[in-house]
């Protein structure tokens, strides 16, 4: 069976004070139930480690570079990563893709990295408004899924969580329906059978894009959903717990 998980993308939103009472509000009311997971701005990665101390919260990065040391000023590498205690990246944020140019072979590479360093790979896919209006919203998932699909083995597999996020309901208070949602994570299911049945059955896929306590309960309990990736609401200790006990 996958286990639910809670994931918090807190983007650029953090300082040492609100690090610390965003988790202690959510180490207080840890839900048993589910996986939670938050990822910080690199500043705040080791507080964020050291403030959970191995207490079931895991602590991922929202990026990584895609080599492993030298002069590559400004990047931050998937061993440093695991040095300071990470467990999981986002990879392929659609932030990262429109505003950085990130490729999907720039996700590969990126995910090739974490792996090699036993870090788990939250892969972030979605179209945007303009390809769902195009009916395009399928084909465009399945592109950026098929470099994975084609040159990731079953054992990278296992380090692999995908995250489905429309474009379009990221940050804008529009969330997809639990039918759209689920509609699209049975699709990417399906495509995970490229790889085996076995991948298709164990990846877990995060919904992403204006979930709130409200919305989470319907969206988790859609089959192929196995949780979410919040961004706003991750900012609220008593919202993102909400969503947590959805
Ligand atoms: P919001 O929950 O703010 O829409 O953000 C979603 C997201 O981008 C999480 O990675």
């Amino acid at each position: 069976m996958r286990r639910l998980l809670v994931a918090g993308n807190w983007k650029m939103n953090a300082s040492s004070e609100m690090t610390g009472t965003l988790l202690s509000g959510v180490l207080d009311n840890l839900p048993d139930h589910c996986d939670v997971a938050v990822f910080p701005p690199f500043p705040y990665i080791s507080q964020a480690v050291d403030l959970v101390g191995g207490a079931g919260v895991a602590v991922g990065a929202q990026n990584v570079a895609k080599d492993d040391e030298g002069a590559f000023t400004g990047e931050v590498s998937a061993a440093m990563l695991a040095d300071v205690g990470c467990t999981m990246a986002l990879v392929g944020h659609s932030e990262r893709r429109a505003l950085y140019a990130e490729s999907d072979y720039d996700v590969l590479v990126k995910v090739r990295q974490l792996v090699k360093h036993g870090i788990t790979a939250v892969v972030c896919v979605g179209e945007t408004l303009e390809q769902r209006k195009a009916i395009r919203e399928e084909s465009v998932v399945s592109e950026q899924l098929s470099l994975l699909i084609g040159e990731l083995s079953n054992a990278d597999w296992e380090k692999m969580i995908i995250a489905y996020e429309p474009v379009w309901a990221i940050g804008t208070g529009e969330t997809a329906t639990p039918e759209q949602a689920q509609g699209m994570h049975a699709f990417i299911r399906s495509e995970l059978k490229k790889v085996s049945d076995t991948v298709a059955a164990k990846t877990r896929i995060l919904y992403g894009g204006s979930v709130k306590a409200a919305s989470a309960a319907e969206l988790f309990s859609q089959p192929d959903i196995d949780g979410g990736l919040v961004g706003g609401a991750s900012l609220d200790a008593a919202e993102f717990t909400a969503i947590c006990r959805a």
